[in-house]
């Protein structure tokens, strides 16, 4: 539970080489992730090539700039963030619009680009159980990742990502982690409290022991 609760989304690395042997033990982590039939989709490439990292780092960034553009222009974004101190929703905003949000995976040392077999019925599931051991693994050891789809999410970065690193037409590019040592200690962001997320006998209604405990 400790290792659950203090594992945070990491975005700052110190220059440090991950080692190969402890890349091979996040990676045998994530071998192990349970799997619909066993299908076990996953393949897992290692990017270490400054030069790729940057392409793929720009491709994210240029990913999220995209995405937070169009719910700027469409104000989704003030409904969905809605920050009333002014300055900071400027501040929070130009961060996401201009996609510096995800620009740091450029100067992460080491990617792991996550692919899945299209042929396998529930290959997202598996990935993710996956990618879930991998982080953990990741900070078991020291570590520190973040989880990004911002490189992949629009199909147009997908296909680049794919031509790329000679990804066949049979797999989808799911995720890229960006693994270093951590060069930040981020608060952790807060979770909805159990009350509000597990219900009892049927969808909407309280469980009372967990309103004794946290409310
Ligand atoms: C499916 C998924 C996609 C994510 N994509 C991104 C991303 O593109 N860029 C990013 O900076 N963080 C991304 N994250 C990290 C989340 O922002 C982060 O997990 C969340 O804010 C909670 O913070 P924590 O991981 O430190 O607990 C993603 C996480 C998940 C599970």
């Amino acid at each position: 539970m400790e290792l659950i609760k203090t594992r945070r989304s990491i975005r700052k690395y110190k220059e440090t080489p991950v080692p190969d042997d402890y890349t091979v033990k996040i990676l045998e982590a994530g071998r192990w992730a349970p799997s619909g039939e066993d299908a076990q989709p996953w393949r897992f490439i290692v990017i270490k090539d400054r030069k790729k990292i940057e392409t793929l780092g720009k491709l994210a960034g240029a990913g999220s700039a995209r995405r937070f553009r169009a719910e700027f222009l469409t104000r989704k974004l003030f409904d969905r963030l809605p920050i009333p101190d002014e300055e900071k929703r400027k501040r929070v905003y130009r961060k996401l619009i201009t996609g510096e949000v995800s620009l740091f995976m450029k100067d992460a040392p080491l990617l792991i680009v996550v692919v899945g077999r299209r042929d396998c019925w529930d290959a997202v599931y598996d990935v993710s159980a996956a990618i879930q051991n991998i982080l953990l693994q990741v900070h078991a050891m020291g570590l520190g990742a973040c989880w990004l789809v911002a490189p992949v999410i629009d199909v147009r970065d997908e296909m680049k990502v794919k031509e790329l690193l000679k990804i066949p037409e049979e797999y989808t590019v799911d995720a890229i982690l960006a693994v270093g040592y951590p060069a930040e200690s981020p608060k952790p962001r807060p979770r909805l409290p159990l009350s509000e997320i597990v219900f009892y006998e049927e969808f909407g209604e309280k469980w009372p022991i967990l309103l004794e405990k946290t409310s």
